[in-house]
């Protein structure tokens, strides 16, 4: 009974020696680990899930990224062109005021001079500042830097090196027209 113990023992080492049948070590046949396979599918595993989790977190980021960006950058405008364009009601300019309106891409400034109506850009050409109508001096004046024009847009006094362009404006029924002069 203890020799055959013993053979048993022995044929278990010769088994050990050349390392192809080791089980309660973590040794598989061959001399590899016995959980290299498992650990190559948790390796991947771990990179899908890390893929996942960054395409979340970029997606998160975006999404709150992107509307802080469209709130902090103003949409572009978009003009249409046109040669003639109804602007407003006549009732916006009493006599004697003035009063800004879009016309196409430009500003321009209405002014009702005892009922006649001049238009001229509203945009200073010294720096760009909008101009307004004084009544009292009988003048468009720039707050600005004091640049000074007359109501037809030519220079009177002042930094700007240029007069204001001129537009024209109607009334049509109740409506302000403003056209290109
Ligand atoms: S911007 Fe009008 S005077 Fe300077």
């Amino acid at each position: 009974m203890t020799q055959l113990a013993n053979v048993k023992s022995l044929s278990r080492m010769g088994e050990l020696e050349d390392g192809s049948s080791l089980s309660s070590s973590g040794l598989a046949s061959g001399g590899k680990p016995r959980d290299q396979g498992g650990k190559e599918v948790d390796f991947e595993r771990r990179g899908f899930l890390g893929k996942v989790v960054g395409g979340i977190g970029a997606a998160v980021a975006i999404s709150t990224i992107y509307p802080v960006i469209k709130y902090i950058i103003p949409p572009v405008k978009k003009f249409t062109s046109l040669n003639e364009l109804v602007v407003g009601k006549a009732s916006e300019v009493p006599e004697n005021t003035g009063k800004i309106f879009q016309f196409n891409k430009d500003r321009v400034i209405v002014i009702n001079d005892n009922g006649k109506l001049t238009a001229c850009s509203a945009v200073c050409t010294h720096l760009g500042c909008l101009v307004h109508w004084d009544n009292a001096l009988n003048l468009i004046s720039c707050p600005c830097h004091g640049a000074k024009y007359k109501q037809t847009g030519e220079i009177i006094s002042g930094p700007q090196p240029l007069p204001l362009t001129v537009f024209k404006a109607k009334v049509d029924g109740e409506n302000i027209v403003i056209s290109k002069s």
